[in-house]
């Protein structure tokens, strides 16, 4: 039996596909497309719970790109002049193993966080609950965005092998997506986005300034102008 309650009335109110779960206090979005990749498919490079430590070494080890999440928190904590609530949207965010994390370093900085988590794959949904995602979709980032009209709202979108990597309609790789972080993104707000190299001069056409990394490299922290 699904233990999700349709909400009928209140903030929480979505519309007839969104849920909240009482216990722990989730949005649940459910809008599609769905893809499933099974654990037992995975391969050595595919990951669905990669934690904060192993995307920094990963991204040591493999392209030299020197960074530190907690490091990098501090800077819109301290740009938004501690603003009341910490945006945080992970697009393509498997397990939610990143999203526990920045919730530890959010209590560390003792800043309020709210979470966004997005995936493709139900079987994700449970689990995103359990460990306290706020608003979690089950569905692409384009399908979302198209019908939510959220503009300048996150302040720190992480994108690891996630919806940017599987978006290249026509060969233009963050065709879709990228347009999407730039308007959900607060201006000053920054995105790091660890895919295949995004289409050269996409970023900035999108008013994301490259701050460390190179497009045609990857991986890329940008900032909204
Ligand atoms: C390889 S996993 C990476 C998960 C996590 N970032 C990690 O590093 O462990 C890819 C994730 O991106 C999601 N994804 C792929 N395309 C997407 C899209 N268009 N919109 C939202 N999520 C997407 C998948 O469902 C999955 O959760």
């Amino acid at each position: 039996m699904n233990s999700f309650k349709t909400c009928s009335s209140g903030a929480l109110e979505y519309g007839k596909n969104k849920y909240y779960n009482p216990i722990v206090m989730s949005r649940i979005v459910e809008i599609g497309p769905y893809h499933y990749i099974d654990p037992s498919q995975w391969g050595e490079n595919y990951s669905e719970r990669r934690h904060l430590d192993r995307m920094e070494s990963e991204m040591f080890r493999v392209s030299e790109f020197d960074f530190s999440f907690e490091i990098h928190i501090k800077s819109p904590v301290r740009r938004f002049s501690n603003p009341p609530v910490l945006r945080i949207f992970d697009g393509g965010c498997g397990e939610g193993s990143a999203l526990i994390d920045f919730r530890k370093i959010a209590e560390r900085l003792s800043v309020k966080l709210e979470t966004t988590g997005i995936t493709r794959n139900p079987r994700h949904k449970d689990i995103l609950a359990s460990c306290g995602v706020d608003e979690i979709v089950i569905g692409s980032v384009e399908n979302f965005f198209e019908t939510d009209d959220r503009k300048n709202y996150y302040h720190f979108i992480l994108d690891y092998q996630g919806a940017l990597s599987y978006d290249e309609p026509r060969g233009i790789q963050g065709a879709c997506v990228v347009p999407i972080y730039s308007r959900i993104l607060e201006s000053g707000g920054s995105a790091l986005l660890v895919s295949p190299p995004v289409f050269p001069g996409w970023l900035k056409r999108n008013n994301l300034k490259i701050i460390q990394g190179t497009e045609e490299k990857g991986p890329v922290l940008v900032e909204k102008v």
